[in-house]
């Protein structure tokens, strides 16, 4: 099959991208602590504009203190960040490449504490039930505020020259704490019908349309299917797509100019980045998130204690054979039920696999993370003709197990000639130095 559909220009409302490949949100800390654009960050993006991808989305960007997942990435949560944005987004421009920024807010799911150590706010008081950050129930005036928050980046976003806003409204952060049938629990205007658990999306959406204008690019990342027991069976299964389709339908109405189609009920989860869960490597970086919630000792003998962490690895471990495309049946039913745009991630490394797609009408685009991490030139090559990059990411999932202690990078030894290259490709993105 030819790989012609991937290089078709794509016509969103208000933004049109060179290519069918988007790089999909891929966060590092590569940042100041307090949330000031480094540098590193400029580096790192930079690999991808050169590579060839018609547009980045950024990784998750803080629109408040108190929202933040992690210390150590760059946020737009005040005016101050503008001159930041602006840098980068001219940066990337000069490789033909757009740039949008995922505006989000952690709700109940971090990474580690931030300096504020207030409970995150969420649509429930329960903990999050994998690591067991705590929550606070957030009152109407909590999420006008938020609502606020998100309007406000979007309008430093759009100042900033930069060509659009995604709103994550996926893996678990504070949308999918309110649309989850299996996470929200309020008996106000906001929990109980799919209605009402949307209800805060759907303001926020059009909140940010308010603050940029009908001539500004905003998209929503959504996990349309949610699987909320894959890997703890205890709780709910959460949304199905025929929930998520409806909200799809609600937010196109409400402004949306695109659907970024995504999975899971938190990040990560066995879907989404599905693939290797690799034991070794994720006992050695879990620290503070072990400490951090209220699940310390459980968590400490569920990854450490055989056979409790064997049953455990099966239940995430995806076959490398099963990760290609998994959210393609997802972003059909969404491209059947919406007219806008439909971007699909998980999977995609292999041309053939996203010029399918594309023709056959499953979705107008892809995103990619792990295929870009591992080959920032992936669509130079599939212009080259290469159906499959000559060495692949294999799904390992080593990067996202180090993404908390070390910079991101590929951290698959089996793909570099030895210890010392891949090092050399980690350590690549400090380079110019700031
Ligand atoms: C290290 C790492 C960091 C990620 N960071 C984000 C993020 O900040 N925001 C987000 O929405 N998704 C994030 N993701 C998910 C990816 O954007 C993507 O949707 C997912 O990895 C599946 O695509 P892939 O198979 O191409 O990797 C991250 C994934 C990885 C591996
Ligand atoms: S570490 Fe490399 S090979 Fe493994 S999943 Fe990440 S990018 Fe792919």
């Amino acid at each position: 099959m030819s790989a012609e559909a991937i290089f078709q220009p794509l016509r969103f409302r208000n933004l049109e991208i060179k290519n069918r490949v988007l790089r999909s949100n891929v966060a590092g800390r590569l940042d100041d602590y307090d949330g000031g654009g480094t540098q590193t960050r400029i580096n790192w993006e930079l690999k991808f504009a050169r590579g060839g991808v018609g547009a980045i989305v950024s990784s998750w960007t803080a629109v408040d203190e108190r929202g933040k997942i992690v210390p150590g990435f760059a946020g737009i949560e005040r005016d101050e960040r503008i001159p930041f944005w602006r840098e980068l987004g001219e940066r990337v421009h000069e490789h033909d490449c757009k740039f949008i920024v995922q505006l989000a807010h952690a709700g109940r799911q971090r990474d580690v504490p931030t300096v504020t150590f207030a409970k995150g706010l969420s649509s429930t008081d329960k903990p999050d039930p994998l690591h067991g950050f705590e929550a606070e129930r957030a009152t109407t005036a909590d999420l006008e505020e938020i609502k606020r928050s998100f309007a406000s980046a979007a309008r430093r976003a759009r100042e900033a020259g930069l060509d659009g806003v995604e709103i994550h409204g996926a893996n678990g952060y504070i949308f999918t704490q309110f649309l989850s049938s299996a996470i929200n629990d309020r008996q106000d205007s906001y929990g109980g019908t799919l209605e009402n658990r949307a209800r805060f999306l759907l303001e926020t959406v059009r909140a940010v349309r308010g603050a940029v204008g009908h001539d500004f690019h905003v998209q929503v990342k959504i996990s349309t299917t949610e699987h909320a027991d894959a890997f703890l069976p205890w709780l709910g299964k959460g949304n199905t797509i025929d929930d998520s389709v409806q909200v799809c339908r609600w937010l196109e109405e409400a402004g949306a100019d695109a659907i970024h189609v995504s999975s899971g009920s938190t990040f990560p989860h066995p879907e989404n980045p599905a693939g290797e869960f690799s034991l070794e490597d994720m006992v050695r970086t879990y620290d503070v998130m072990l400490s951090s919630g209220v699940h310390t000792f459980r968590n400490y003998l569920m990854f450490r204690l055989w056979p409790a962490n064997q049953v455990m690895k099966r239940r995430w471990e995806r076959d490398p054979a099963e990760v290609p495309g998994r959210c393609l049946p997802d972003s059909e039913a969404v491209k059947r039920a919406v007219a806008i745009p439909v971007i699909v991630t998980g999977g995609f490394q292999q041309a053939s696999l996203i010029a399918g797609a594309i023709e056959r009408g499953a979705c107008d685009a892809v995103s990619i993370a792990r295929g870009l991490v591992a080959n920032n030139d992936l669509v130079e090559l599939f212009r080259q003709g290469h159906d499959l990059p000559p060495r692949p990411c294999t799904y390992c999932n080593k990067c996202l197990y180090n993404v908390l202690e070390h910079p991101i990078g590929c951290y698959d030894e089996s793909r570099f000639a030895s210890r010392e290259e891949m090092i050399e490709q980690v350590m690549s993105v400090y380079t110019p130095a700031a």
